[in-house]
This record gives C-alpha cells, structure tokens and sequence, in this order.
C-alpha cells in the first residue's frame, strides 16, 4: 500500500516519522490498520496538544473566586420547597409517561482498577447470584418502561476495544428482556499515547497505542452516531446520564427529572456530601456564577480541607456522575460538529515497541493519555441545576477489587437498600447486633424499582427473610 504524500508530510512535520519505521515490512492488512489510525489523526493539533500537555505539566488554573456551588437539598428546607418538589416530581413522571427521556451509560472505560478482563458491565455483581452491572441497568430501564407506560431507549456509549464483547454480552443474555431496538450501542473515540519525549507509542509495528478518549467524546458521539437525530423523531428531551459501575443508580428519578424541568436547566447533576476531604470524587464548585465540576485529583488541599465556621467541609459537594442532559443542549453544543473539551493528563505506565521494534513493558510512568470528561460541559450550560441525593440509594461504584468502592462494598449497598425497602414495606429482616442485615437479598431490578414497587411485591408474595440465608426476589 501507498502513503500518500499528503499523510507523510503530516506525519514528518510534527516529527512523528519513527510511526511508520516499519511500515515496509507490515502485510497489507497491517499497513492498512495504520494508515488508517494515522489518518485519522489531526497533526496540526497534536502538535499543539503535545507543546501544552505532554512536553509541559499543565497547570491546572483554579479560579480566584472559586466556591461551593449551590444545590437543591435532599429534603426541603421549608414547606415552599416541599411543595416544589411534589410539583416537580409530578412533573418528572408526566414526563416519563410521555416518553421524553431516555437512559445513557458510559461504559467505555478499561475498568484496570477492578482487574476484570471483559467490559465493566458484565462484571457479575449481584449479591446471591452472579446478575451483572448492565443486567441491574437493563432490568431498571424495563420496569420504568413499564410502570410510566412508555419504553425507554437506552444509549451505550462503549469504546473501539469492548465494543464487540459488549454487544456480544448483551445477545448471549437475549438483552435482557428489553427491545433490542430500543438498545442502541455506539462507540466513543481514542487517543494515541504520548511518550514523555512528544512522540506517539506504538503497540505494535502496526498500530499505535490507542486508549478511549475519556467521557467528554460522549456529546460529540451522540451526534455522530445518530442518536441524537434519534432523540429528535422519538421526542426524547433528556437523556438520564449514569456510569457503567454503580448498579445502585436509579435509572431514571422523577424528581430530579422534574426540577430539571421546572428549572429549565440544560445539564442537572445529583451531588452527595462528601466523606472527607479527600474522598475520589470530583467537586461541585461555582465561578463567575458558572458551575463547573473539579477533579478530586485536581483539587488544592487547602481547599478540599477548608473548613465553614460550624466546622462542615467547605466544598462538601462530591459528584457520583449522575447527570442529566437536555437534548438541545447537546444538539447545540455539537451544532458545528466539533466540541472542544479540555484535556486532561494522566500519567501512565504504557508498554509499547521501541525503535528496534522490541516490546517494552515499563516499570515506571513512561507517557501520557489525554482524556476529556462529559462533566467539563457544565460552565458551557447556560443553566445548571444541582440536587443533593441519598448515599446509600443512589450510589454504590464498583471501582476496586477490594475495600473501599469495592465489588464487595457494592453488594453490601445492594443488600442494605433492598432491607429499606422490603422494611418500610412491613416485611421483617433479620439484623445482627450491629444493625447489619443478616440475610443476602437480591431483588430482580425488572420486578421491584422504587421503595412503592416494593410495598407492591410485599403485599402480593409470602416474602420471609431466613437469618444468615440467601434470598432471590424476582
Ligand atoms: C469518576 C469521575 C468522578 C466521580 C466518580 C464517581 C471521571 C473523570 N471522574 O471517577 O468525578 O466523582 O467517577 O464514581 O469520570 N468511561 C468511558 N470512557 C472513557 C473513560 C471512562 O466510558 O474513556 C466511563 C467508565 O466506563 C465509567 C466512567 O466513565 O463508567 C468513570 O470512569 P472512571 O475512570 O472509572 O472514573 P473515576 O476515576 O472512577
């Protein structure tokens, strides 16, 4: 195969000849692959991020006037508010019933931390039996469909690498019950690795070291991948937005829906107070009356430590990346087809091919990925709402193998909100001494959504909770 003049021009300009260093001794399926990934690379532009994040630390510029932003509370603050919330949650469920939202889970990530070779979301994390993540989502989203009489179409942003065993997973296990018109999978970008010394890695003599580009490529990808233009024919408003690991997540919240609404917000994020300054989660804080999200990585000590006159955490809001989105909002974003996120640099061990052509695995960080985070869309909003929710209903992230955001922690989540549940719905569940409940339940996320779908079960089935034993509701 040829490189045309054009590519080999591009690629000796920004110094990046050392890619094509054994391009002559690649078959023609080889050369393709990389004459493929080479072009789709914007040089110029590389260049240009390469001067400014990989060739230098980029400072992360923390505005002067940063602040705590404001939110909506968990409970009203006074009978007014009370009032609002019924309104808004009224609001949330008309819109439900009327079919205008729609569900959206990045699940492109690598998922290195948790050491599970497969996407994320076949990761089995059912308390009693092996239910994997996108089985919880899948059986939510089929009950909401259900319950407001308007099935949901479910958007799964996957990356080039678990694009194919992601869709695969979802056949074997016959979608879950779902339409699988109504799953639509669609692929989010990559970026090559950059070494420490400004030039692309390569995995191998034919293909560079590509990684998934973080999930800022969302917006962009919707648009690509058709799915907004699908959102327009099937009058869908707002994508209801939730990572691929915390199972806890209510897919869809109609009173967060609802003040999304009222409030005429273009990007609504759920917040929880921190537990502790330093927890990994990113940060809501408010400049210039903009609301915008910090990394926890990115956030100065002095500030995730400073402390208000009664003694609480200043900047107490941390973010489980629950969102919503407005469709117009995302359609205007994208309108010119092109979004410009900030990047962000990780540095990273990145085994690649040195120049005689021998794989290095190295011990210490070698280069950079740059990545680019949905959450950096909220200063671009022209309104922005916050609502502060419940810890242990909506947030449980299967992030580590062990300990802390654990798989382990996780089914334990799972467990203690399904005894609320079944509780407040007078059935009896047995506690150890400590108040832990002392029985394994999994309850089928098609069956039961909501704590009201579990008074429904409790009234219609003999549930008994055998100390020490396992129980399955479905
Ligand atoms: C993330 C958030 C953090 C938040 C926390 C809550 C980022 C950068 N940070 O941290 O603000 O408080 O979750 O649990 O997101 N993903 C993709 N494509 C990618 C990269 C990631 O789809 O290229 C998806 C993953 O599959 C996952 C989610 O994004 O669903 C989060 O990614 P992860 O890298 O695990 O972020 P955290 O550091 O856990």
């Amino acid at each position: 195969m040829e490189i045309t003049p054009e590519l080999r021009r591009a690629v000796a300009d920004a110094g990046q000849e050392h890619v094509l260093r054994f391009f002559d001794q690649l078959d023609e399926s080889g050369q393709r692959r990389l004459l493929d990934q080479l072009s789709a690379l914007d040089f110029k532009e590389l260049e240009t991020l390469i001067a400014e994040y990989v060739l230098r630390r980029p400072r992360i510029e923390i505005p002067p006037d940063l602040g705590p932003a404001p939110y909506f509370p968990l409970h009203p603050a006074d009978s007014v508010q009370g009032v609002y919330y019924q309104r808004a949650r009224a609001r949330g469920e008309e819109l439900l019933r009327a079919g205008a939202v729609s569900c959206l889970t990045v699940a492109g990530g690598q998922g290195t931390r948790l050491g599970f070779d497969g996407p994320k979301g076949t990761y089995p994390i059912g308390p009693v039996t092996d239910r994997s993540l996108f089985a919880y989502f899948a059986g939510g989203i089929r009950r909401a469909g259900e319950k407001y009489g308007a099935p949901i179409t479910w958007y799964i942003m996957t990356s080039l690498l678990n694009r194919a065993a992601t869709e695969e997973f979802f056949r074997q296990h016959d979608f879950f019950g779902l339409d699988p018109h109504r799953v639509f999978f669609f692929t989010q970008g990559t970026m090559p690795a950059i070494g420490y010394d400004g030039r692309l890695l390569l995995a191998a003599p034919d293909s560079l070291s590509l990684s998934p580009d973080g999930h800022g490529g969302t917006l962009l990808a919707l648009r690509k991948s058709g799915a907004l233009d699908r959102m327009f024919d099937e009058g869908v408003s707002i994508l209801s937005y939730f990572q691929v690991d915390n199972p806890l997540v209510p897919v869809v919240d109609p009173l967060f829906i609802g003040l999304h609404d009222l409030e005429r917000s273009e990007m609504s994020a759920i917040m929880l107070a921190k537990t502790g300054p330093f927890e990994k989660l990113g940060n809501f804080c408010v400049s210039e009356g903009r609301v915008q999200i910090i990394e926890y990585s990115d956030l100065p000590p002095e500030l995730a430590e400073k402390r208000n006159p009664d003694g609480s955490l200043a900047f107490i809001a941390g973010s489980p990346a629950i969102h919503l989105l407005s469709r117009d909002f995302i359609a205007h974003l994208t309108a010119g087809g092109s979004l410009k996120l900030p990047w962000h640099r990780a540095d990273k061990k990145i085994p690649y091919i040195n120049d005689r052509g021998e794989k290095v695995t190295p011990a210490e960080p070698n280069g950079v990925k740059l990545e680019s985070f949905i959450f950096d869309a909220l200063p671009l909003a022209g309104r922005v709402m916050v609502l502060e929710g419940d810890r242990k209903s909506v947030f449980a992230p299967t992030k580590n193998a062990t300990g802390v955001d654990s798989a382990e922690s996780c089914r334990t989540m799972l467990v203690e909100r399904n005894a609320r549940w079944l509780e407040a719905a007078g059935v009896e569940v047995p506690r150890t001494a400590d108040g832990q409940a002392d029985v394994k339940i999994e309850i089928a996320p098609e069956a039961v959504l909501d704590s009201d779908d579990a008074r429904a079960y409790a009234a219609g089935h003999a549930v008994t909770l055998p100390r020490g034993g396992e129980v399955v509701l479905d």
